[in-house]
């Protein structure tokens, strides 16, 4: 595939669905697991070094997504970064003509260390700070910070995570993988 740019040792997975690779930078050793759907439209995907997107992940761009460094999603998380009007000034989806409808792209901007359990829905317009933790099943509505567990419907910060170890885990793996 004809991807903006691809990092070393990309493991794609063979029913992965992925629309306009050319708008896709993928980091090193980035894994992207079965039934994954990569919809790269807009100002596309860019996902850091050493990311995994676990089974079927969707990320469907328009805004810009992007994804730091050792950061992962679970499975059946969705990130949106477009949405359709749904306050009556546009009408819904693909099978109309594009004049009538309103949609709006916004970015989601998700740092390095950030682990987003399974099920999540993560809203259009949300930066997820470095380190954040977001547990199983909660909707992302708004921006969450740095180092901190998450989670719900919607999502909020419940507690403090500390950085230190997982930052030294860092310094020592990059030292080891790149020498
Ligand atoms: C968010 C999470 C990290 C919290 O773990 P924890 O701090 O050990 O939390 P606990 O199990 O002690 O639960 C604490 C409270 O939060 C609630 N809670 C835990 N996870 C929750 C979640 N994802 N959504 C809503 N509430 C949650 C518990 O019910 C409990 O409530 P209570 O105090 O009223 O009894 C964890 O529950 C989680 O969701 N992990 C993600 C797992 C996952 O998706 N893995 C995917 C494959 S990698």
């Amino acid at each position: 595939m004809n991807f903006k740019h691809i990092g070393k040792n990309i493991k794609i997975f063979d029913s992965v669905k992925i629309i306009n690779p050319e708008n896709i930078s993928l980091g090193d050793e980035c894994l992207i697991a079965d039934f994954s759907f990569l919809y790269a439209v807009g100002k596309g995907i860019e996902i850091g070094n050493f990311c995994h997107i676990t089974e079927h992940g969707i990320i469907q761009a328009g805004g810009l997504v992007k994804m730091g460094n050792f950061s992962a999603i679970g499975p059946r998380t969705t990130i949106l970064a477009a949405t359709d009007d749904y306050e009556g000034n546009g009408f819904i989806g693909l099978a109309v003509l594009n004049k009538y409808r309103n949609t709006q792209f916004k970015d989601v901007i998700i740092g390095n260390h950030v682990h987003i359990g399974m099920g999540c829905i993560i809203m259009p317009g949300v930066t997820i700070g470095n380190g954040c933790s977001i547990g199983a099943g909660s909707l992302v509505t708004k921006d969450m910070p740095e180092w901190t567990i998450c989670y719900g419907h919607p999502c909020k910060p419940i507690k403090i995570k500390p950085k230190e170890k997982q930052l030294k885990m860092e310094e020592q793996f990059l030292k080891e993988y790149y020498g």
